[in-house]
């Protein structure tokens, strides 16, 4: 399937060219992204670079995931000349900038190669394993950066990288500790006094330690030294090495790793940088760490196993890269795949896989997610549920992981309503439950993604016994839908910035699905039957459509504000009924909506509902992915996807990747500001929602990776 790849890649660049994407010569495969995942592996080490700004890679200012600039430069010495290759200062004396000839995604990978004059040509791999079956792999809160080089002519190599307190969340209190041991050379830069699980006002952690580290390896001298930026760097670029000090940190400094190659053509040097937390997350008053540290219990010894461990990581990386690339682009085409892409480091980034920091018991796996970007709660279900297709395709296991710590929460009984949990936590990482039951209710949203979420786990792995285990909180919640699912008082979906509504049809559809799919699950066909009679009722009775019965309308009832039949919502809760096989909706209801979603098709994309002006990238693919086998239903899916892939190549964007644009202009209504410009993101950054782009390929079955 290799050439397949490679032609495939071709006909993007051509595009690219075509469109003008090509910017100063470089090319871009598969294309331009807002912004390129650098170290990207927990909600806490989560650097980017924005794409507008790769063209000029040796001057680009990298930046945590929210926006705020991190000091991470890259130098290199040619031979007695300094080159800037990444982050590096315009002001560096005599130094030339690199200059870059291409720029690359992978779903593990951002490589970017640099011509440095025609003396040698440099290439930056970002590497953040996705290796979510390989438990120490995953949970390592590190990323790889591996400098290649490539000279003309044997010449003297050293490359030399740093960073600064920007990294720590909090300036002005840095303690930097500096070990060299067992090979290892490694710098921690932490806050001093920090509070325990606390973040700063812009997202990052406060109480762990940035890390920045290099291992020996034959033939590289390695080097290090701390100071004042402009003098570290013109130390490394008048001695090509620096002097092995590291001073008590002030503020305004930078820690420095340099590896000296000797006298070569070709060779490369790779570094470590990451963020440690222990005790990573707080559940229910007792710390869980990262699984690694079963094996690696300290710094130390686990960042010289990640360093052991790079031919192997990079090794599943390029299956892994490639088997999606394979599979996206049979399922749905190229557009599908340079979305998936760009997905993968951002899905699994949102999460820490833990165990018990106490017993460090490897059976006691729990995987916390957070709710980035939006409100940063822990583990909500309604954000599980949309990105529940990346898991189901690559790691299902991951979805018990996931479940785990809101399950045993629900156990003790604190929760006291008839209806699931919204979340286990206000704020990451305190998943400390919500006793004072004060929360965002979501009744019957959180009821029918617990259920489906459920269904999806043990039928992908065939634990039916977990579904015994936990028999009583299922059986709860569809009780609850049967009475509430149907006749539904005023409540909040997932969608909350819309407010409260009664008789949302599409929450109701998911009420009729998730029924049927207990049923189904647990033997129960009494309660199969009332999913059914919801989905009768609302279909075939034609409750929810318009009076032409083109389409689902946003509510139904005789006492609702958007029942008119020219009030729409994509109704993406029907998808689980595809993806399951569950037959609640006949397959007449997916036929209506492949005629009728391309009839709202705006200027950039279908609005998610009648209300509103923007549309959301992982919705849209579920939508997608329930009709794909419906007549008409592949141009329907498509016509999703390329609305995505526009969005996410328009160059209007600078974040990571978001998953809510504009689509049409604002109208200045109930929620469409008239300042909303088509095309641009709309607030939302790095959430792992984006899971849910895997939806068209979780057709393909679990388990796929
Ligand atoms: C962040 O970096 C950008 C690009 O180098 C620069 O223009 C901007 O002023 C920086 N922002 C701050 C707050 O330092
Ligand atoms: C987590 O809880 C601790 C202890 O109550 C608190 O100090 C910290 O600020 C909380 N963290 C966040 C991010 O809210
Ligand atoms: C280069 O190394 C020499 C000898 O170690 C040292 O004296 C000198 O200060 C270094 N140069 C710079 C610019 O730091
Ligand atoms: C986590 O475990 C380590 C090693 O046993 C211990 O030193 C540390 O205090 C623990 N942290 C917390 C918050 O319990
Ligand atoms: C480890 O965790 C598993 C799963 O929670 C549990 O069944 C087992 O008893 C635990 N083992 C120890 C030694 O605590
Ligand atoms: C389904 O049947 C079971 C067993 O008789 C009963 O406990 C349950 O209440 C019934 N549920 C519904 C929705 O009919
Ligand atoms: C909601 O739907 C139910 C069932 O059709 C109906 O009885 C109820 O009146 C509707 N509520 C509103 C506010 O229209
Ligand atoms: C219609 O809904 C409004 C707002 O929810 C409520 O105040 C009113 O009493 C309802 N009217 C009827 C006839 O149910
Ligand atoms: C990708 O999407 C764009 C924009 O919507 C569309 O013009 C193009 O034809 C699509 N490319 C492929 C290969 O489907």
């Amino acid at each position: 399937m290799a050439w397949m790849f490679s032609s495939l890649l071709q006909v993007s660049l051509f595009c690219l060219a075509i469109s003008g994407v090509s910017v100063s010569g470089a090319t871009f495969s598969p294309v331009l992204p807002p912004s390129y995942p650098l170290a990207v592996r927990n909600p806490y080490l989560s650097a980017w670079v924005p794409g507008n700004q790769v063209a000029n890679l040796a001057t680009a200012t990298p930046q945590f995931w929210q926006g705020q600039n991190l000091t991470w430069s890259v130098l290199a010495r040619v031979g007695g000349t300094t080159y800037k290759l990444f982050g590096a200062p315009a002001a560096l004396s005599s130094s030339v900038a690199a200059t870059l000839m291409s720029a690359e995604y992978t779903s593990s990978h951002s490589v970017f190669t640099l011509a440095a004059r025609d003396v040698a040509t440099f290439t930056l791999d970002f590497f953040s394993p996705v290796s979510p079956k390989n438990y120490v792999r995953q949970s390592l809160p590190f990323s790889y950066l591996t400098v290649s080089v490539d000279a003309k002519t044997a010449s003297k190599v050293q490359i030399y990288s740093d960073i600064d307190e920007t990294w720590t969340g909090q300036s002005g209190a840095t303690v930097s500790t500096f070990t060299k041991s067992g090979g290892v050379t490694l710098f921690q830069l932490s806050v001093n006094g920090a509070v325990q699980y606390s973040e700063n006002a812009r997202s990052q952690a406060l109480w762990g330690q940035t890390i920045l580290g290099a291992k020996a390896s034959t033939g590289i001298t390695i080097t290090h030294g701390s100071g004042t930026p402009s003098a570290i760097r013109a130390e490394f670029a008048s001695n090509g090495s620096l002097s092995n000090a590291a001073p008590a940190f002030a503020t305004g400094n930078v820690v420095a790793i340099s590896q000296g190659l000797g006298s070569i053509t070709s060779g490369s040097v790779t570094f470590g940088i990451g963020y440690v937390r222990e005790a990573a997350i707080n559940y229910l008053g007792n710390a869980r760490t990262g699984y690694y540290r079963a094996q690696y219990p300290d710094t130390l010894s686990a960042l010289s196993f990640f360093f052991d461990d790079y031919a192997d990581a990079l090794s599943e990386s390029k299956t892994s890269d490639s088997l999606l690339v394979q599979k996206a682009v049979a399922a749905a085409g190229t557009n599908y795949s340079d979305i998936l892409l760009l997905t993968t480091r951002q899905a699994y980034g949102g999460s820490d896989l833990t165990i018990p920091n106490d017993t460090l018991n490897t059976s006691d796996i729990m995987v916390f997610l957070k709710e980035i970007s939006s409100d940063g709660n822990v583990n909500t279900l309604d954000v599980l549920f949309p990105a529940f297709p990346i898991w189901y395709v690559m790691s299902p296991e991951y979805l018990r992981f996931l479940l785990e710590p809101i399950l045993q929460y629900l156990e003790t009984g604190r929760w006291k309503q008839p209806f699931a949990i919204h979340d286990i936590g206000t704020h990451y990482p305190n998943a400390t439950g919500h006793d004072d039951q004060v929360e965002e209710d979501m009744p019957v949203e959180e009821s029918g993604n617990l259920i489906l979420l459920a269904y999806a786990y043990i039928t992908a792995t065939g634990n039916t016994a977990w579904g015994q285990d936990y028999l009583s909180i299922f059986t709860k919640y569809a009780d609850y839908l049967v009475t509430g699912g149907l006749n539904e008082p005023v409540q909040l979906a997932t969608n909350d910035c819309c407010g409260p509504l009664a008789n949302q049809t599409n929450l109701a559809i998911k009420a009729a699905i998730a029924l049927n799919a207990y049923g189904k699950l647990f033997g129960a066909e009494n309660y199969s039957s009332v999913g059914l009679s919801f989905a009768n009722q609302l279909f075939t009775n034609g409750l929810g459509l318009d009076s032409a019965k083109t389409h689902f309308k946003l509510q139904y009832g005789s006492n609702v504000t958007y029942g008119k039949d020219s009030d729409y919502a994509v109704v993406f809760n029907i998808f689980p009924d595809i993806l399951f096989n569950l037959g609640t909706f006949p397959s007449s209801a997916f036929d209506m909506l492949a005629s009728y979603y391309p009839t709202q098709q705006g200027q950039a994309g279908v609005p998610l509902d009648s209300r509103v002006d923007w549309s959301s990238t992982f919705w849209t693919h579920w939508a997608g992915a329930a009709g794909a086998k419906q007549t008409g239903g592949v141009e329907v899916r498509d016509m999703f996807i390329d609305n995505v892939w526009a969005f996410m190549t328009n160059g209007m964007n600078t974040p990571p990747f978001s998953d809510r644009w504009f689509a049409v202009p604002g109208s200045g209504g109930l929620i469409g500001g008239t300042g909303d410009v088509v095309g641009a993101f709309d607030t939302w950054r790095n959430r792992p929602v984006v899971g849910g782009h895997f939806a068209v390929l979780a057709l393909d079955g679990p388990g796929q990776f």
